[in-house]
Formats: C-alpha cells, structure tokens, sequence
C-alpha cells in the first residue's frame, strides 16, 4: 500500500469533571489525512487545507507532524512520509481538532508500515503532536478520537484506557459559537490549588457519573456532570454562557458544560429533549449576538479509522 487517508473525528475533552482524563468523540466532524510513502526518509507536509491552510508545513511545529514523526521513528521505518491535512475541525473552537490531526496522522500511516502498532502506542505518538499546540501532554481528546465514544485514560507515560459504556437513549448537544479560544491560553489562567471542599465535590461527581454510567443510573449522570473547578474559572471566556447553559438545563438536559477549553459548549439529553436543548442554547447564544453552528450526535461511536488506501 502506497497511500492511505484516515478520518479522526473532532472530541469533547473534559466532559466538565474529568479534567484532562474523560472525553467523546464527535463522529459527525473531523479531519481527513492523507499519508503517502515517498522514498526519502523523513516527514512532509506537502498539503493542507479545508477549514485551515496556513498551518505551519516544518513537522516539528505542526501537531500532526509532530506526532507522524514520533511514529517514523519508533517504526525505523526505510522510507519517508509525505503527508496532505484537511481540516474539518475549527481552530480553537474547543473540539479537539489539533488531537484529531494528530490521530488522524498516525493512524494513516500506520497502515503503510508492515508491521503496523497497537491503538496505545498510536496513542503516545498522538500525544507528542497533542504537545505542540496546547503546550502540555494531555489525553482526554486524542484517546476518543482514537478509541471512539466516551473513554477515560489514566496515566501519561503508561496510559491505561477505558471504553466507558453510555446509557442508551442519551445524545450529545454540541453548540460551537464563532469566536476563538486558545487553549494555551484557557490552561493558563487555571489557578495551581483547588479548595478541600471543591475537590471533595469534583471527586464525587466524577465518581458518580462513572458510576452513573456503568449503572444507566441517569440521577447520578445528571449530578455528576457538575463542574465546580474548571468551568467557574473558564466561563467569563464565552460570552452568555451561564445564560446558555440554564437554559439547556431548563429545556431538559441532563447537564451542560464546556468542551475541552471552550468556546464550544456541549450538553447530554436524552434524545427526545436533544432538539429543545440544541434550540434554546442557539438562540440564547444569538440573543448575545454570538453565531453558532450546532449538532446533536450520539455519544457512542468508532473513532479514527482508515477510510481510503491506494
Ligand atoms: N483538557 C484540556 C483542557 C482540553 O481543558 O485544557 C483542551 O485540549
């Protein structure tokens, strides 16, 4: 095989308590990356486009280049890789789309190696990519984007993945308004100490959402997914966001919050409250004057995956 393109679908990190460990992906958005053998060893982006094409082209500074490198070289791989990104995620948008270029990167190519590596060393080598733009090694969006639906991963250097299992009947709101958040920049402003009360609290709701989970026990999903570190720091990023999320809450969700650093806000509904809460939460968004574009997804899905090969 010559070529081969994988999709990696965008994510939401965080899932308001699991800050850095917990997200799902997003199957209806991604990116597309095309890799292709070439006889010189060594990485190139030789394309990119969609969404964005003024992407750096030097590997080392680009996320998906960065983590293809990673690859080419624990593969000691004879031959090189040129490499075409097509961005379907926004930039900054809080949907982890520098995750999904860095998967989407490892994933394609991987399929051109003879001896192709498991989904946790894809995992390391997304991560490195992860690094570049965010400036620190975090997880919570590149193992869904790999792994697909709502997963968990534990440890950095030895990462420990979990497929969580999702209640039936329950959809994904994503609401992303047209404004852009750096996430270096969302990271930076997070004070270094939580309150003893508050990690007591953030412990618990973490723990009984899980639970919650495993259990289709949606009282404990509904009290879990209450942020009470993260998101009172971030919220005065999104213009209307508390506004917003009362009124998600309102139309019936079972909670709202925001994606990975933001500004995109998601909620969990049951499904036959999805088109309420996706109304309401668009156009609290506009009576701050704040365009959206939104979606309702399920929450399970496949992940990244080869979807053309020559
Ligand atoms: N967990 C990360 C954060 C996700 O919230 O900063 C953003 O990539």
């Amino acid at each position: 095989m010559n070529q081969a393109t994988a999709f990696a679908p965008a994510s939401v990190g965080n899932v308001a308590i699991g800050f850095d460990i917990l997200g799902f992906a997003i199957d209806a958005i991604g990116d597309r990356i095309t890799v292709t053998r070439a006889a010189e060893p060594g990485v190139r982006i030789t394309g990119c486009g969609g969404l964005i094409d003024d992407l750096p082209r030097e590997p080392e500074k680009n996320t998906a280049g960065r983590a293809l490198q990673a690859l080419a070289v624990a593969a000691r791989a004879d031959f090189g890789f040129e490499m075409v990104i097509e961005k379907g995620i926004p930039l900054a948008s809080g949907l982890g789309g520098s995750a999904a270029s860095a998967v989407g990167a490892v994933v394609a190519a991987n399929a051109l190696l003879e001896q192709p590596f498991e989904k946790l060393d894809l995992l390391k080598f997304a991560m490195q990519g992860e690094a570049v733009a965010s400036g620190s090694l975090h997880v919570d969006n590149i193992a869904p984007s790999l792994f697909g639906g709502l997963v968990l991963t534990v440890g950095i250097d030895n990462p420990r993945v979990k497929k969580l299992p999702v209640p039936v009947g329950i959809s994904a709101v994503i609401i992303h308004p047209h404004m852009f958040v750096s996430t270096r920049a969302a990271r930076a402003i997070l004070k270094h100490e939580v309150a003893m009360a508050d990690f007591v609290w953030q412990t618990a709701n973490l723990a009984g959402f899980i639970s919650g989970c495993y259990t289709n026990d949606l009282d404990l999903i509904r009290e879990g997914l209450n942020d009470v570190v993260i998101e009172p720091q971030r919220r005065q990023l999104i213009p209307g966001f508390s506004g917003v999320r009362a009124a998600a809450l309102e139309a019936g969700a079972l909670g709202c919050s925001i994606s990975g650093a933001g500004p995109t806000l998601f909620a969990w509904t049951l499904a036959e409250h999805a088109e309420a809460v996706r109304s309401i939460m668009v156009e609290e968004f506009a009576r701050n004057g704040v365009e959206t574009d939104h979606w309702v997804v399920p929450v399970e899905s496949e992940g990244a995956r080869v979807v053309e090969t020559r």
